[in-house]
């Protein structure tokens, strides 16, 4: 007997200029149009097999091992029923495919990252789930139609469909038919770009980006200027810095657009603060550790970047991420080593240090554990498709 069953994986996407609010919350269609860098699947990833099954009694997800419930109308049920009508359309074209559209699936996704690290997986997980019943169901693989499909599982997860530097079109049509991800430009145009996610410890568990950006979008003025005036001209400048590797002018607009961002949250009523104080003394760092390399050179040498949370992410050319880290460790001691993917010590424990010039005042020192990781990568590819050998179902057809 046949067994119909594909794996897929999918990476991670960090904006530089955010989604932020719904003009349709069914649909997901957002309010700007945002572009992202796509991280290394070699470092972050979500995988995901999809399995269908005459034999099976239903739809059902397990996530990390744990059962997810599908709520009918719910985005996950949505997800699954688009990818099964487009395969359904083939078969109606061509009576000599295998019937699967009408099979029930089980599907079983795992984040190679703990989830308890604060790192948005919505994004590589919905985006590995329509890829993996893309390769299930041997769909064309058109990544901007697939785009259209996890966007209704997460905005963000439609820019996880491609890999290097992507661009979500808002579109305008109210069906969301234009509202698609597109490549920018494909990682081996700058595969320079380099990434050093910061995890800040976190406790309490803050607003989700979900609720929170529909009361931004429903009380902030600011967002209201933000979408009319200032993110068209931010998306033409950055992928105009992206073609041109230009890094100064990307790292400008990306931590413009950043604080932009934190400040339609703040500007939100009531507000909500997703930088801490940990948050913001990173920032500190990066401008005066740019302020020197401005002085320098007359270059930017490094972005930071914040999303719905305290976690900083840094781009950099891979030159400079080095003393980056030693930057971040002289202030953020580590309670662990430095996992250093791309032997930037070469097996030597990270010293903690400061450029020549840099005004060590703008901050002050933390205890161990306020940064409690550091995660080294880069621009990275889109969704790739595995061989049997990566799969998470078993031959019963549940979750190994
Ligand atoms: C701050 O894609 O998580 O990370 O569409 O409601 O699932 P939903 O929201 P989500 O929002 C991401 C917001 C952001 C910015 C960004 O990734 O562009």
């Amino acid at each position: 007997m046949t067994v119909y069953q594909a794996t897929a994986s999918a990476p991670v996407n960090i904006a530089c200029i955010k989604y932020w609010g719904k003009r349709d919350t069914k649909l997901i269609l957002p309010t700007n149009s945002s572009l992202s860098v796509t991280l290394d699947q070699d470092h972050l990833r979500s995988t995901t097999t999809s399995r269908a099954d005459p034999s099976f009694e239903k739809d059902r997800l397990w996530l990390n091992g744990e059962e997810d419930e599908i709520k009918e109308g719910g985005r996950l049920a949505t997800c699954i029923k688009e990818v099964k009508s487009l395969r359904r359309q083939l078969e109606e074209k061509d009576a000599s495919l295998p019937k699967i559209s009408g099979y029930p699936v089980h599907i079983s996704s795992h984040n190679n990252f703990p989830t308890a690290a604060g790192l948005a997986s919505s994004a590589s997980g919905f985006a590995a789930l329509v890829a993996s019943l893309a390769a299930l169901y041997q769909l064309p693989t058109d990544a901007s139609r697939l785009s259209l499909i996890a966007r209704q599982g997460s905005g963000s997860a439609c820019r996880s469909l491609f890999g290097g530097f992507v661009a979500w079109q808002m579109g305008e049509k109210a069906d969301g038919s234009d509202s698609y991800a597109v490549q920018v430009a494909p990682r081996e145009h700058w595969p320079d770009v380099h990434a050093l996610i910061c995890v800040v410890n976190d406790e309490k568990k803050g607003t989700s980006s979900t609720s929170g950006m529909q009361r931004t979008v429903e009380t902030s003025a600011l967002l209201q200027h933000r979408i009319a005036h200032v993110v068209p001209e931010r998306m033409r400048a950055i992928s105009d810095a992206i073609k041109a590797r230009d890094f100064d002018a990307f790292a400008r607009i990306t931590m413009q657009d950043s604080n932009q961002f934190h400040a339609v949250c703040l500007d939100t009523d009531p507000p909500i603060f997703y930088m801490n104080d940990v948050s913001r003394a990173i920032i500190a760092l990066i401008v005066e550790y740019n302020r020197v390399a401005l002085a320098n050179s007359g270059k930017l040498k490094a972005a930071y970047t914040y999303d719905a949370g305290p976690n900083a992410v840094i781009y950099a050319p891979k030159e400079n991420i080095k003393e980056i880290v030693e930057l971040i460790v002289k202030y953020f001691p580590q309670a662990q080593a430095f996992k250093d993917p791309f032997a930037l010590f070469s097996g030597k424990d990270v010293q903690g240090k400061v450029v020549d010039g840099f005004n060590e005042a703008v901050a002050k020192p933390f205890a161990v554990g306020a940064v409690k990781g550091l995660i080294h990568t880069r621009v990275g590819d889109g969704p790739r498709t595995l061989g049997a050998e990566e799969a998470l179902l078993g031959q019963d057809g549940f979750p190994l």
